[in-house]
């Protein structure tokens, strides 16, 4: 199996991880095997120059979820942080240039490179509530799987913050943030470094903007307190009534 991605996103090409959308079920089952590495991944960025904007803005901003998550994951190891940091530094740079011109085929060549790393971060990690929240948007309300993670990831951000500062000071530093030496600081200006991201890249931050109704927070809720993300998150995930206020706080 040879896999060449189109986009900058998903990490497919090194993980074992499968989404499929249950239409019936209005559901986005994720499945785990080895079978679903591919023994060849050709990272040819001639093959993503013509991806729209908002394409790219969507499928950069899932990678830069896998690498948060990455890193804030009750699984994450000191060589997966490594992946994570190099991965986010990246992306921070190079995400805006390749939205804002998608024929710089060096920005597309380094977004490739580390949407790929992030994949190698987080399918030795696992990712967290906002992959959870994110796939019960899509399934419920149909948002594009990168977008409900870029609305939901700053948000999911606060909430975890007394869990793992450290962690998010990591990535605050991999996008800028000069070292204070105290972590919780770095990492709320790392917060902010990620809003100001999803500015730079144009993306919507609320729910309201992109077709989600209040009347389907309950049953986003619901269905995430069953997504197999959240139990790796830092911050246990254990009322779904704390879910329906990250989803009011956004939207
Ligand atoms: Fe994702």
């Amino acid at each position: 199996m040879i896999a060449i991605p189109t986009t900058a996103g998903t990490g497919s090409e090194v993980t074992f991880a499968a989404v499929i959308k249950d239409h019936d079920s209005n559901m986005k089952v994720s499945y785990v095997s080895h079978f679903f590495a591919p023994n060849v991944a050709i990272l040819d960025p001639n093959v993503t120059l013509s991806m729209p904007p908002n394409i790219t803005a969507f499928t950069g901003m899932d990678a830069l979820t896998h690498v948060i998550e990455s890193l804030h994951s009750t699984e994450s190891t000191p060589i997966t942080d490594a992946l994570s940091a190099g991965a986010i530094r990246s992306i921070n740079t190079n995400l805006p240039i390749a939205v804002e011109n998608g024929k710089d085929v060096e920005a597309r060549g380094r977004m490739l490179i580390a949407s790929c790393t992030a994949g190698l971060a987080f399918a030795n990690s696992l990712v967290g509530i906002v992959h959870g929240i994110a796939h019960s948007i899509g399934g419920i309300a149909g948002v594009p799987h990168g977008l409900a993670n870029s609305i939901m990831l700053p948000v999911c951000m606060e909430w975890n913050l007394d869990h793992c500062p450290e962690k998010y000071a990591i990535s605050a530093h991999a996008m800028g943030v000069v070292p204070t030496g105290n972590a919780k600081a770095d990492a709320v200006a790392g917060i902010q470094k990620v809003r100001e991201l999803i500015a730079k890249i144009g993306l919507p931050t609320n729910l309201s903007e992109v077709g989600v109704t209040a009347d389907q927070f309950e049953p986003i809720a619901d269905l995430t307190m069953g997504d197999g993300t959240i139990y790796t998150n830092p911050r246990p995930v254990e009322d779904p009534a704390d879910v329906v206020e990250l989803l009011k706080k956004v939207f």
